[in-house]
């Protein structure tokens, strides 16, 4: 007789952005006249930038030619992304990663839920509290989290670093050592950064005392403030303590195409086993690699026009946050990120719960966000407004939000 995971039965309701849309859904049903705006999940709105269409329709069409076509991608990804991204991401700030560190993927999701693999069950791992759920659930399903708590919202086997007001929404360091520690800069959801200088003491940190950092790095291109590193291989000894996250939905709008990559520097090693041994031989055997044509699209987010599009595509987004900040505040709000983040994190009115928000500003303003405690309970009281709509709807919730 089969058996299932049973870590899965743990796992308390259902992933959240799957459970927004099912409530929204729903409503759009029972109001079809309603106008919904959706500032909820990070989805983004434009369309992806000529110079990267260009690019697929020029590697759509070698894919229809004898010499032109490709099958199976090579495992680490094709030559040509890697040694543009190990220049264009690395070496011109400085940083020193080789292409053959550098893993092509199908996104920061996957590789960020895939990465616990490569770590034994026992390694205790810290979070930020919010946190993107997707780090803790894979966690929850490979056993590594204990028990969940329905009244405290919280895991026994995690440690959970809380990243509040009173920290400016950056966490501390935790006072129990962690063996794996996962950090987002700029952060998803609060939209919060960390200065070079505070992220080298994680990098210290994680040195002295043996633990791995995961850092998702998906939001560095809405970085506007200077000392704020965009790899935390900027940092000193990062080689050896860190995987890092990249992805191309936010930088470059492939939330539907896919791709992104990770870094696992050969330094970062376990007695003399590599990290870096074990998760190529993951992607050789679980993974057959992101598409030619997106590949070549992604090559594209580097060249000359590539940038000049993505530069104004995450202009757009950031006028939207900067709307979105002045709008709340002018309505009495207490708000924080959109600086270096496209994400607006907002202190809900009248002691709300973050849900009560949710319902109140879905039935009242048609408007969509994300409930703060979705993302832990240190959320709770706090919600979430995405700056990737297009500016007219952006506008237009502002302005319904502060009607309200
Ligand atoms: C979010 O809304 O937090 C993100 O879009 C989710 C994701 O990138 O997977």
């Amino acid at each position: 007789m089969f058996k299932i995971n049973e870590n899965y039965l743990k796992l308390p309701g259902s992933y959240l952005f799957s459970t927004i849309a099912k409530k929204v859904n729903a409503y759009g049903n029972e109001n079809p006249e309603k106008k919904i705006i959706r500032l909820g999940i990070g989805d983004v709105t434009q369309p992806l930038a000529p110079a990267i269409i260009d690019a697929l329709h020029k590697a759509v069409d070698e894919m229809g030619s004898e010499q032109g076509f490709h099958g199976y991608a090579p495992d680490l990804g094709y030559e040509f992304l890697r040694n543009t991204i190990a220049k264009k991401d690395y070496e011109a700030r400085g940083c020193n990663i080789a292409p053959d560190e550098i893993f092509v993927s199908d996104g920061a999701k996957s590789d960020s839920g895939n990465i616990q693999e490569i770590f034994a069950t026992d390694n205790k791992i810290a979070v930020c509290d919010p946190v993107y759920p997707v780090y803790v659930d894979t966690n929850v399903m490979a056993g590594r989290t204990g028990t969940y708590d329905i009244n405290t919202e919280v895991w026994s086997d995690v440690i959970y670093m809380p990243c509040n007001a009173d920290n400016n929404f950056a966490p501390e360091l935790p006072k129990e050592i962690p063996d794996l520690i996962y950090l987002c800069f700029p952060n998803n959801p609060t939209g919060a950064t960390i200065t070079k200088d505070e992220l080298q003491k994680w990098v210290d940190y994680a040195n002295k005392n043996g633990c791995v950092i995961i850092y998702d790095a998906a939001y560095e291109a809405y970085i506007s403030e200077e000392n704020v590193p965009h790899s935390i291989y900027e940092c000193e000894g990062a080689r050896t303590c860190a995987i890092e996250l990249h992805s191309f939905s936010k930088n470059a709008g492939f939330t539907g195409l896919r791709l992104g990559y990770t870094v696992v520097p050969k330094d970062l090693k376990s007695g003399d086993v590599m990290l870096h041994s074990l998760w190529a031989r993951r992607h050789g055997t679980k993974y057959n690699g992101a598409p030619y044509i997106v590949q070549r699209a992604g090559e594209a987010v580097y060249s000359e026009e590539g940038r000049k599009q993505l530069k104004a595509q995450v202009d757009y987004y950031m006028n939207n946050a900067k709307y979105i900040l002045n709008g709340l505040k002018e309505a009495g709000y207490t708000v924080s990120g959109g600086v270096n983040a496209p994400y607006i994190w907002l202190k809900t009115p009248h002691k709300m719960t973050s849900w009560q928000f949710f319902d109140y500003l879905l039935e009242n303003a048609n408007v969509v966000g994300t409930p703060g405690s979705g993302f832990g309970p240190n959320g709770e009281g706090y919600f979430r407004l995405t700056a990737f709509g297009t500016y007219e709807n952006t506008v237009e919730a502002i302005e319904r939000i502060k009607a309200l």
